[in-house]
């Protein structure tokens, strides 16, 4: 079973390159199918959540060129068959944006219910809500979706809960809908506006992205597109914070700055030095780091996808901080790992109290999910001595070349396959 394995200590230093968006790949890779003509998608991130939804696609009759690592050629007028299979939406939940798709182009679709993971129950009646506002019969059997309608007409839909996941969905049934759709207290993350912005590059009429209403007019069809994925702003953040755990210095590169305001914000007020350019955010954390506070929101809120990794970088700060998780109700799972390492840390609810300890110490810990999995390399690359992590294909879902890229700003990580390689590992960096 593939381990990280770190030996920590060692403040980070140098530049790194950001991949394309994983969670705006993932809609737009699904909204891909929605024309017969052919789409090149550039700027793909390599992460095993895209290459399975890529197989997915495949299994339904997508046409999948993937002309470079980080480029895609599709071509979906020879899709036969409207139903994906469980394995896939077991491997990732994601796929459950081909509904939206599907429904919208061929006005049916049949999509295993996805499961809850790690971080919560995960529900997606709001997605339904949103397909039945626009006309379609939504029926749950045998453990599918099935959404089916004669024709689909424009609707005013409120989202009771904001949702990344639902806006996407119902704004891609939505583009292909007779009239006008209007969706209301929707998520305005980026990946959001990245998916809109390659709708209306394929022809789509789609307004209002990035703010609490989309309103959409719907087209006839939509037509072929070349586009390129935002920078994952999410990745962007987790190397932020490694540079501020380790008091290193570090150049995050090919980033978007406006996306990043929650997080560089939260990295001054525990006295980080951040210095923005047009594409690139610097952080330099020379003295002990100080406590905050922290409250998980929809964007432009602090995101839950940077919960963990601020979570264990306050570990180490001086004084106590507080962190409440108001999206998910499970995502202080890896308190317990990060115990295990020495942090003073006592969950209640969906609030950590967090009290700064002067170091944390190696152990071997296990990734319970993506972006908790990414706070304990964190954690590894701040502690002293040697961490191994366990169930890393969980972090190798969202973040690509992950050991690279911090071996490439100076940190002692390898990924390993065995007891004999670990021990290799031990003795080299002793
Ligand atoms: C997306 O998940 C992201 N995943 C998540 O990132 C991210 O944590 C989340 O948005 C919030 O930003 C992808 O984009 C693939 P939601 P999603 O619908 O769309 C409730 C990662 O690490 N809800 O915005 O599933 C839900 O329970 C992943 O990359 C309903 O009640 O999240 C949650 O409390 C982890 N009914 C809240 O809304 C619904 O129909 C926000 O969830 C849908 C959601």
């Amino acid at each position: 079973m593939e381990q990280y394995i770190i030996r920590g200590g060692i403040p980070l230093a140098g530049e790194v390159e950001i991949s394309g968006a994983k969670n705006a790949a993932l809609g737009i890779l699904a909204a891909a199918i929605m024309t017969d003509d052919t789409v090149l998608i550039d700027n793909l991130p390599d992460v095993r959540d895209i290459n399975v939804l890529l197989e997915a696609m495949e299994s339904i009759g997508v046409h999948v060129d993937r002309v470079t690592r980080h480029a895609v050629m599709m071509n979906s007028k020879d899709i036969g068959d409207v139903s994906v299979d469980y394995e896939y939406i077991k491997k990732i939940r994601a796929s459950y944006y081909l509904i939206g798709a599907l429904l919208g182009k061929y006005k049916k679709a049949e999509v295993p219910l996805p499961g809850g993971c790690n971080i919560g129950s995960r529900p997606i009646d709001l997605h339904i809500k949103g397909f039945k506002a626009l006309g379609a019969k939504v029926t749950i059997r045998n453990g599918f979706i099935i959404a089916t309608a004669e024709h689909l007409h424009g609707s005013h839909i409120y989202l009771d809960t904001v949702s990344v996941g639902a806006t996407i969905n119902i704004m891609m049934a939505a583009s292909l809908a007779e009239g006008y759709t209007i969706i209301e207290n929707c998520a305005r993350e980026p990946h959001v506006v990245d998916v809109a912005n390659f709708l209306n590059s394929m022809g789509a009429n789609i307004r209002g992205a990035g703010t609490d209403v989309i309103r959409i007019r719907g087209v006839e069809s939509l037509h072929r597109t070349e586009y390129s994925i935002i920078p994952d702003q999410i990745e962007a953040g987790t190397f932020m914070f490694a540079a501020a755990a380790t008091k290193g210095d570090v150049m995050v590169k090919n980033v978007i700055p406006k996306h990043l305001e929650a997080t560089t914000a939260k990295l001054l007020e525990i006295d980080c030095e951040v210095e923005e350019f047009d594409n690139a955010v610097r952080v330099v954390a020379s003295k002990r780091l100080s406590s905050t506070n922290v409250k998980t929101l929809p964007y432009p809120g602090y995101p839950t996808d940077m919960q963990p990794q601020i979570s264990v970088t306050l570990a180490l700060a001086r004084g106590t901080s507080i962190v409440t998780e108001s999206i998910f109700e499970n995502r202080f799972k890896y308190m317990d790992e990060l115990t295990r390492m020495g942090a003073d840390v006592r969950v209640e609810g969906n609030t950590a109290i967090i009290s700064g300890v002067d170091t944390l110490t190696g152990a071997r810990v296990s990734a319970p999910d993506l972006r908790a999995g990414a706070a304990l390399v964190i954690a590894g690359l701040a502690a002293e001595g040697i961490t191994t992590i366990d169930d890393i294909m969980y972090i190798q879902r969202g973040y690509e070349s992950f050991d690279e890229k911090l071996r490439s700003l100076g940190a002692e990580i390898e990924k390993v396959n065995s007891e004999k390689e670990a021990m290799k590992f031990r003795l080299r960096t002793g």
